[in-house]
């Protein structure tokens, strides 16, 4: 496979689809645009993703339940929690080119060129100064750096308060007057700026029945609200306390780009935790350490996280903020945490005529809880694993291999078994040892090729560790156990494998380092 080094994103796209992790969605129909398929390794890498979001948050909180909710609901849903009037994204269209963008997503764009210049800047004066810079008084004395900022600050601004307003003319003005051109035709001939609502909709029932229009769910959340009253009793919950859920989203995404970065259809990992109003400032801190607390346990590199607040608060939020991760197409949204007032469940009670209260037998009162949530893509995280795990390597005698440094936790297949040979007995004790350990891991067996190149396929593969059974196993019950890694081989006995294995590859030790 030709790699490119300049080029990270369609590394991983290559490299994914060759290793049977992602394929094009009904490839042989020239495919769908921005829809994919999980393959083999893909769908294990996801439901090891799941196992670790849904164990820690709900076997590890005494707090917290999950449920399973529905994609379609009740069109009033949809209605209540405003998705119907406010969830739209501002559109404009290129008009030489005939591309269609988010005018946001433009100036956000632009924001971006503008902060990669300063950082530029620092970056040559840091050179250049050496151990005296001062970084903070340079960004706030150079001149060029300080009329770059001042840029920003501007379009931040003008942004935020054309997207309150919603006037759509101010975003227009905005993109005019700093110049923002067409990133594919250079073209500065835009169209009006228009609202388009992200919802897709679609027809219950047949149409002689009278048939209803309903919404395929953009966010998990709702059916999380809807069932506030029957999860508080049945699960007899205290407030605080959380339902999770991971499920399907659906939205019709002006433009749907970067791989599974942002697509049409999605899976989302979301907790809603409902509090006494006036302590969500504390929640919502409290669940941001712990979800940065959850990602950075991966070793990803801590460095490739950070915090964003939000500037545009949605309509529901007092407060929000981001957990952005470093992809390859640099920081960008991985996770939200938004503190989203009583907004729903009191919208859901006008619109249902039902009370969504809970009675605080402590303070004698009942009241509409307030409602933290953690938000995050799945898809989303599972392109944050396999953008720090894909590398390339140089070995000590001057090959190459590509690796792919998945946490073992999460890796799709933990071990390989792997005979020498294919003859005298050693697929026989190989298979052996597979049958013994095929309870606890998801295991691979592999007799074709040399067992280098048994090895650099696991290593492509991202299979944490090779269990090599030679002639010497028959007589000591000994093999070599290979670490992806370090590429270190050490030789254990068959009666240790297990105990072992489990160590280094177990999600649990992952969860009781949380
Ligand atoms: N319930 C709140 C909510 O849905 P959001 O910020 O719109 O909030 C939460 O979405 C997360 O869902 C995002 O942080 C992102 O990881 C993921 N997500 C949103 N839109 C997506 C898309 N089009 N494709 C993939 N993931 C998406």
């Amino acid at each position: 496979m030709a790699k490119t080094d300049d080029n990270p994103l369609k590394n991983i796209i290559a490299h994914t689809k060759e290793y049977g992790y992602i394929y094009p969605s009904s490839e042989i129909y020239e495919g769908l645009s921005a829809a994919y398929d999980y393959g083999v390794y893909g769908s294990e890498l996801k439901n090891n993703i799941k196992e670790y979001w849904w164990k820690s948050m709900v076997h590890l909180n005494e707090n917290i339940v999950g449920i399973d909710a529905s994609i379609f609901m009740h069109p009033t849903t949809w209605k209540a929690s405003g998705h119907v009037d406010a969830f739209n994204d501002p559109m404009i269209d290129n008009k030489d080119s005939k591309k269609r963008y988010r005018a946001d997503n433009l100036i956000e764009d632009y924001v971006t060129k503008i902060e990669a210049k300063i950082n530029k800047e620092v970056d040559k004066a840091k050179k250049r100064f050496g151990d005296a810079f001062d970084e903070e008084q340079f960004r706030s004395t150079n001149p060029r750096v300080t009329a770059n900022q001042q840029k920003i600050e501007d379009a931040n601004s003008r942004l935020k308060s054309a997207m309150d307003s919603g006037e759509l003319s101010d975003l227009k003005t905005l993109i005019e007057e700093v110049g923002i051109a067409d990133p594919v035709s250079g073209s500065k001939n835009w169209t009006d700026v228009r609202q388009f609502n992200l919802m897709f909709s679609t027809e219950l029932g047949s149409l002689a029945e009278g048939a209803s229009k309903i919404y395929l769910r953009p966010e998990t959340a709702q059916g999380i609200f809807v069932n506030f009253l029957n999860v508080q009793k049945t699960g007899r919950k205290k407030i605080p306390f959380g339902i999770a859920q991971i499920g399907k989203a659906f939205r019709n995404e002006i433009i749907a780009r970067q791989f599974i970065f942002r697509m049409r259809e999605f899976e989302q990992m979301e907790m809603q935790f409902f509090v006494k109003p006036g302590e969500e400032m504390h929640w919502y801190e409290y669940w941001k350490e712990h979800r940065m607390r959850w990602h950075k346990n991966l070793n990803l590199g801590d460095a490739n996280y950070r915090f964003h607040d939000h500037l545009n608060l949605a309509h529901y939020a007092n407060a929000a903020c981001d957990i952005e991760y470093n992809f390859p197409m640099g920081f960008k949204e991985l996770e939200g945490i938004h503190s989203r007032t009583d907004f729903d469940l009191k919208s859901h009670e006008q619109y249902s005529g039902k009370k969504l209260q809970y009675f605080d037998t402590q303070a004698n009162e009942s009241y509409v809880p307030y409602v933290v949530e953690t938000s995050i893509g799945l898809d989303r995280m599972f392109l944050a694993v396999l953008s720090s795990a894909l590398q390339e390597e140089t070995l000590a005698d001057g090959s190459t291999r590509s690796v792919m440094k998945i946490p073992p936790a999460l890796a799709p297949v933990k071990v390989a078994v792997l005979p020498l040979v294919a003859k005298d007995g050693l697929p026989e004790k190989a298979t052996a040892i597979m049958e013994d350990l095929k309870f606890d891991f998801n295991l691979q067996y592999e007799e074709k090729d040399s067992i280098g190149k048994r090895y650099r396929r696991q290593d492509a593969i991202g299979t944490p560790y090779c269990v090599t059974i030679d002639h010497d196993s028959l007589n000591d019950d000994t093999v070599t156990v290979r670490n992806r890694d370090t590429m270190e081989q050490k030789r254990i006995s068959v009666a240790e494998l297990k105990a072992e294995l489990h160590e280094a590859t177990s999600i649990n030790r992952l969860l009781k380092q949380l």
